[in-house]
């Protein structure tokens, strides 16, 4: 995002028009570490799933943390910094940077090293919106509250288990934050802004009630419920999804998300307390892995380029790991319904040879391995 852009700006941004880019070398060590961190985290997730993959125990208890303060924080926090413009800006990346190497290593203060740079980034985001006063980026303001509130939590000592609806609230918060900024152009009622702050507020008290009380869960969950519905019909990418080539990807992306994104709802609603083990993975990767890898997966063609500077060429070949994804985690889900190990075993561990996939795709698209799709018309 970019603090000056304007609603048309960002809109052919969000559809993926770009500007011929140069290599940023400088971002480059925040790109080296976000990938360890999130292969860590990867490496963590199957040892979690039980299987035999020599993980070190650093990566199996951090798996969690380094994937959303430390993987997304990274990368959040730098495309953040990366649109302000703002050398100050940039120590909430660089903190959560060295947190990420932090928990990788073992290190004892790693996570107050992530709560400082949730603090950084919530600073950043409050500097942005003295900047520019619109609802999203408040939006995101607040999720990077939750962010750092969630470290400081996990930091003293509070399981991971009581802080899931804090986790979602800083990812959910911030991405649905910029999607609220580019529905302007579908021109919403006056009335939907305030129906996206009831909603996001339910997320964010929902969130910090759970802490302590995990049945608030339910109030969150019925936010994150209330904010799919808005996305359903507010988002830009019902109208963008018409055209075709990358715009079309990235809006099939989206609308995949919002629809895991309300899965997730459901499932907070129904099993806040998490009683089994496959509800607590359905209540955390119904949204963890269903909304924000996915959003992940529409993003990074217009955030790389625009980022790091690396030209990311489209190709139909970057629907084979988003479908894989949807569909493994699908089959997941269904696993953990039924009760069902191996099932449940092997469609997460497909989540992760999706991601894997998709980070293939990207190297091959970044190296003009692929065949390029021209920008639709
Ligand atoms: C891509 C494939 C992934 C796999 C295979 C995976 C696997 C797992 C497993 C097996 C657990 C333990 C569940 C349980 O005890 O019931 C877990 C927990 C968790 N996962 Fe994932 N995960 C994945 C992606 C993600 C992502 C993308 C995020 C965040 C953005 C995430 C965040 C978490 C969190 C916060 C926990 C709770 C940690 C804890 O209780 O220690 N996971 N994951």
């Amino acid at each position: 995002m970019t603090v000056a852009a304007t609603p048309a700006a960002r809109a052919d941004r969000a559809a993926g028009v770009r500007a011929a880019p140069r290599f940023a070398r400088g971002r480059a060590p925040f790109l080296v570490v976000a990938v360890a961190a999130l292969l860590g985290g990867l490496w963590g997730a199957l040892a979690r799933l039980g299987l035999d993959v020599a993980a070190p125990a650093t990566v199996i208890a951090s798996h969690g943390a380094l994937m959303s303060m430390g993987f997304l924080g990274t990368v959040i926090a730098l495309e953040r910094a990366v649109a302000l413009k703002r050398r100050a800006a940039y120590a909430a990346p660089t903190l959560a940077a060295i947190g990420s190497v932090g928990l990788l290593v073992g290190l004892p203060f790693a996570l107050w090293i992530l709560a400082a740079g949730g603090l950084a980034f919530a600073i950043t985001s409050a500097y942005m919106w003295h900047v520019r006063r619109e609802a999203g980026i408040a939006t995101m303001g607040v999720g990077g509250a939750a962010w750092m509130l969630a470290s400081v939590c996990l930091a003293l000592g509070v399981p991971i288990s009581r802080l899931i609806p804090l986790v979602a609230a800083f990812l959910v918060l911030t991405i649905v934050g910029e999607r609220l900024e580019l529905s302007a152009l579908t021109h919403p009622p006056a009335w939907s802004r305030v129906a996206f702050t009831g909603a996001a507020a339910l997320v964010v008290v929902g969130a910090v009630v759970a802490v302590h009380w995990p049945p608030a869960t339910v109030a969150a969950g019925i936010g994150l419920l209330a904010l799919a519905a808005w996305l359903g019909v507010w988002d830009i990418a019902w109208r963008t999804v018409r055209r075709g080539g990358v715009t079309r990807y990235i809006a099939v992306a989206l609308i995949a998300g919002y629809v895991w994104l309300a899965a997730g709802g459901i499932t907070w609603v129904l099993v806040p307390d998490a009683p089994t083990m496959f509800a607590y993975d359905a209540l955390i990767h119904t949204v963890f892995v269903g909304f924000v890898l996915s959003m992940i997966f529409a993003h990074e063609l217009v955030i790389v380029p625009a980022v790091l500077g690396i030209a990311l060429p489209f190709s139909r070949a970057f629907y084979a790991p988003l479908v894989l994804l949807h569909l493994s985690l699908a089959a997941r889900i269904a696993g953990d319904v039924l009760g069902d190990v191996s099932v449940w075993q092997a469609a997460a561990a497909t989540n992760v040879i999706a991601v894997l996939l998709f980070g293939a795709v990207t190297v091959a698209s970044a190296r003009g391995l692929l065949q390029p799709r021209t920008q639709p018309t």
